[in-house]
């Protein structure tokens, strides 16, 4: 199984005191180092966390797989084509949401989502789509020209009960092996963390996972102890 990293919450942090650091850029790095086979980060309308500076020196520096989030809009297609990152993932977005709600919406939209794709794929873009394990739905991306689909796990990882969490496993699974029949890549994120990943991982028919706050927040407080110390060596007298 591979692993994205979304760097998204190292923008956040940078963004939440308008400074230099974190630089998301040195975190794409570290993380590729790490063994990550790609780096994810959404370009969000309110540029609340990643910038176009970040974008464009991401593109420069990844040498795995640069996978650029975004909303279907005129705006977000002019960057894509400029910037022409490996893989883009369109997502729903709204400017309320604290992160991404639920899957793409593809069959009320599939003649707009049609030539949106068919755009990015003459500028030699992959295009993935974020989308719920909904058969219907990923038959649509299939129709749509998508390359691959990324299976929202918001709901699997939100889930209350372990009933609940099993039952949305099951759809999950049955939903990967309904793409893999109709040929496409599968991958799935959203919401795993380091006590949920495992029976996703289990799931042959994906490929790829991709993963952000979790990872973000974990390095947070593993780097923590020594940072601590290392201000403490500079405040000896
Ligand atoms: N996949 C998609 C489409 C997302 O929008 C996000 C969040 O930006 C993720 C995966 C990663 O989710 P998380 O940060 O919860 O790991």
């Amino acid at each position: 199984m591979k692993l994205a990293v979304n760097i998204d919450h190292i923008a956040t942090l940078r963004q939440a005191r308008a400074a230099r650091e974190p630089e998301p850029v040195l975190a794409a790095l570290l993380a590729e180092q790490a063994g990550a086979s790609g780096i994810v980060c959404h370009l969000r309308g309110d540029r609340r966390h990643i910038q176009e500076r970040d974008l464009l020196l991401l593109r420069k520096v990844i040498t795995t797989r640069l996978n650029l989030e975004m909303a279907t809009t005129e705006e977000m297609l002019k960057v894509a084509k400029e910037v022409k990152p490996d893989v883009v993932s369109l997502v729903p977005e709204s400017p309320e949401e604290v992160t991404t709600q639920g899957g793409l919406e593809v069959i009320s939209q599939k003649e707009h989502l049609t030539s949106y794709i068919r755009e990015l794929k003459k500028a030699g873009i992959t295009v993935s789509i974020f989308v719920d394990a909904h058969k219907n739905q990923i038959k649509a991306c299939q129709k749509a020209g998508a390359d691959l689909i990324e299976i929202n796990t918001g709901k699997y990882a939100d889930a209350r009960t372990e009933k609940e969490r099993q039952a949305y496993l099951t759809e999950v699974r049955q939903a990967a092996v309904f793409a893999r029949s109709l040929g496409l890549e599968v991958h799935a994120g959203h919401g795993l963390d380091y006590h949920n990943v495992q029976p996703i991982v289990e799931i042959e028919e994906i490929s790829e996972l991709s993963i952000g706050f979790a990872i973000i927040a974990r390095a947070v407080l593993a780097g923590l102890t020594q940072a601590v110390r290392e201000m403490l060596e500079l405040l000896q007298k």
